[in-house]
């Protein structure tokens, strides 16, 4: 029977027998003694294995890295030279007694030290070794912690956990549907839940009051280091509350888990419009852990001869802003090239800049490419409106606004990275007065959030501006990662067929997808709103992981594969003709 677990012996317990069991880290020969490094969950200890006991001393000599062993031994205080202070157990070392071999192994194909060089791809196929890993083993106890603060904080105020369908209808948050086939009903397809949000809902109509669960989602976009096709949320359902009540409920959750988790106090949370944000920051989810904000330099372009910058200034559409780096000196011409290039990704055509040499110097304190396109006044207004100084450079971007707000706001998220311009670790807020609609580019409109998001104002308005209504929604942004979001809902059945008619939705299409949540508000549906928080999204943070797939057991790949299990993969001829489905592959699939 296991007496201590290998990680926790510590000096009160020299002196004592102990009994082990665990993973053979790493073995080393040492002139006639045998140093194996054993690892359970909970770390590692050092067992000496000297010649006298003869029998596991010839046992110890066969092992090798991850054998599973059990071993009997007592522990010793180790000499002074040999104390190891990186080490929870670095002061002691068991000097084992008897050694059996519980089972072997093959040589892992990547060494399973703290940092593993090891490409992710083997990481991912052999995932069950990643995880033994310490740092992996963690993480994932991080998340557990975590899901069990939030069940806690949201059991003492009366949140019941309720699970939802993963086999259910579609819900729209923007991506596209996982589908499956049913066999009962050949040709039909359920969808699995890009959020419970519709049953959330439905569940306040039931009159439960308080709402979560910790709840799978499914969603068929493309991924990024942030996103994974399943993924996890805390979801949260109110009745009765209204937006700020729901943002200090979550802002109280998260103070609660980042100081218990990781010792940080995250403060008040500033609330931004999304104007604001998109104004200073090009983004809705703006990192304020520094500075750097875009100023609107637009009507100081609108006459001059530099059309790069005067076109974009006379569009309604169009932006033209600037960026102040302070101490821009540092950047060479090769850097600038760079960025250049980076914001190109993002749609920029150019990135005109200025250098300040002497700002009270006129033109001949400057230097740039576009000066002999500007008049001094502008030149002037330019440097007073960012508030430039000495060894400045001041960027340029000037496009559609949405280019302008892409490219300017990850170059200065960019621009903070690699000259480390960050003034705090931790910056989170809430981002409000969304934009109830997004032009689709085609006439119509999309929902910014999703079609059951209340809209600012009543349903005549709405429908007579689509493109003017403002949402009750919120979202809860940390260093510049969206963490979690929601909003207020539509409870008013007319309401919810004028955002149906917005989007487009004919009554017979809204009767035939949510006819039961139209239904349902005709009933007595109390004034709701909620959030949903992305877990994964949230230990990354907490972490310090820099992609959700490190915080997820089996994550997928980029590509939305398992490279564990194959998935996804062929199924059996017989499965599918069970189904009435018939695969038609294409030529570039074959
Ligand atoms: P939303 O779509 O904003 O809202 O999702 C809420 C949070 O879930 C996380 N998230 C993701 N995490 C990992 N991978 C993904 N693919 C992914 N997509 C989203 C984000 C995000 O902030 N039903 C609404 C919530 C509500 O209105 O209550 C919803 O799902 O952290
Ligand atoms: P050009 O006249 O095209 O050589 O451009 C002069 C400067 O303006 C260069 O530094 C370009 O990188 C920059 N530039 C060009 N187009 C844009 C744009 N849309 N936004 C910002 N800078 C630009």
């Amino acid at each position: 029977m296991r007496s201590h677990y290998c990680g926790l012996i510590r000096e009160s317990h020299i002196g004592e027998s102990v009994d082990l069991f665990g993973w053979v880290h790493r073995r080393r020969d040492h002139g006639g003694v045998i140093f194996l490094d054993v690892r359970d969950h909970q770390g590692i200890v050092q067992v000496v294995f000297d010649p006298d006991t003869e029998e596991s001393f010839a046992l110890a000599d066969q092992v090798r890295n991850e054998f599973v062993l059990h071993i009997q031994g007592r522990v010793r205080e180790r000499d002074p030279e040999a104390v190891n202070p990186r080490m929870p157990t670095g002061k002691i070392e068991v000097l084992g007694k008897t050694l059996s071999i519980l089972n072997r192994a093959e040589t892992p194909p990547f060494q399973l030290d703290e940092y593993s060089s090891a490409g992710e791809d083997v990481r991912l196929r052999y995932r069950y070794l990643d995880l033994r890993r310490p740092e992996m083993q963690e993480k994932l106890r991080t998340r557990s912690r975590v899901t069990h603060l939030v069940r806690g904080f949201l059991e003492e105020r009366e949140f019941v956990d309720i699970e939802t369908p993963i086999l259910t209808k579609a819900t729209p948050e923007g991506a596209r549907d996982y589908l499956v086939p049913s066999r009962m009903h050949p040709g039909n397809f359920y969808a699995l839940p890009q959020s419970p949000q519709l049953f959330k809902q439905l569940l306040m109509m039931s009159g439960f009051d308080r709402y979560y669960q910790i709840a799978r989602c499914f969603r068929d976009e493309d991924l990024r280091a942030d996103r994974q096709p399943e993924f996890t949320q805390i979801d949260i359902e109110t009745s009765f509350m209204e937006e700020s009540e729901i943002m200090a409920l979550t802002e109280a959750m998260f103070r609660e888990l980042f100081s218990t988790v990781i010792d940080v106090d995250l403060g008040e949370l500033p609330i931004i419009s999304y104007a604001d944000a998109m104004a200073q920051y090009g983004s809705d989810k703006p990192d304020m852990r520094f500075g750097l904000p875009l100023v609107d330099v637009g009507d100081l372009m609108q006459g001059v001869e530099f059309k790069v910058f005067s076109g974009p200034a006379n569009d309604p559409q169009g932006r033209v802003a600037a960026l102040r780096l302070g101490g821009g000196d540092r950047l060479t011409r090769k850097n600038i090239d760079d960025y250049t290039t980076f914001v190109s990704i993002y749609g920029a055509r150019g990135l005109a800049y200025i250098r300040v040499n002497d700002v009270g110097g006129g033109r001949a304190g400057l230097q740039s490419p576009i000066l002999k396109f500007l008049p001094d006044e502008v030149i002037a207004e330019i440097l007073k409106r960012v508030g430039a100084e000495n060894n400045d450079i001041i960027f340029f971007g000037a496009d559609r606004a949405s280019v302008v707000n892409d490219a300017l706001g990850a170059l200065r998220c960019k621009l903070a990275e690699d000259l480390n311009l960050y003034e705090r670790p931790w910056a989170a807020c809430w981002v409000t007065d969304f934009p109830m609609f997004d032009a689709d580019g085609e006439g119509g409109w999309s929902a910014i959030h999703h079609p059951f998001t209340a809209p600012v104002g009543d349903a005549e308005s709405v429908l007579a501006d689509p493109g003017g209504a403002l949402s009750r929604a919120y979202d809860i942004v940390i260093n510049g990662y969206e963490v979690g979001g929601g909003s207020v809902r539509i409870h008013d059945v007319d309401m919810q067929q004028a955002v149906f008619r917005v989007l487009k939705l004919s009554d017979n299409e809204a009767a035939m997808k949510f006819g039961f949540l139209l239904d349902a508000l005709k009933y007595g549906a109390p004034p709701h709103g909620g959030i949903a928080i992305g877990l994964d999204r949230l230990v990354m943070l907490l972490t310090g992981a820099t992609a959700i797939r490190d915080v997820i057991a089996f994550p997928k790949t980029q590509t939305a594969t398992c490279l564990l299990t194959s998935a996804p993969s062929d199924v059996d001829p017989e499965q599918l003709h069970e189904l009435g489905i018939a695969i038609t592959k294409s030529e570039s699939s074959k």
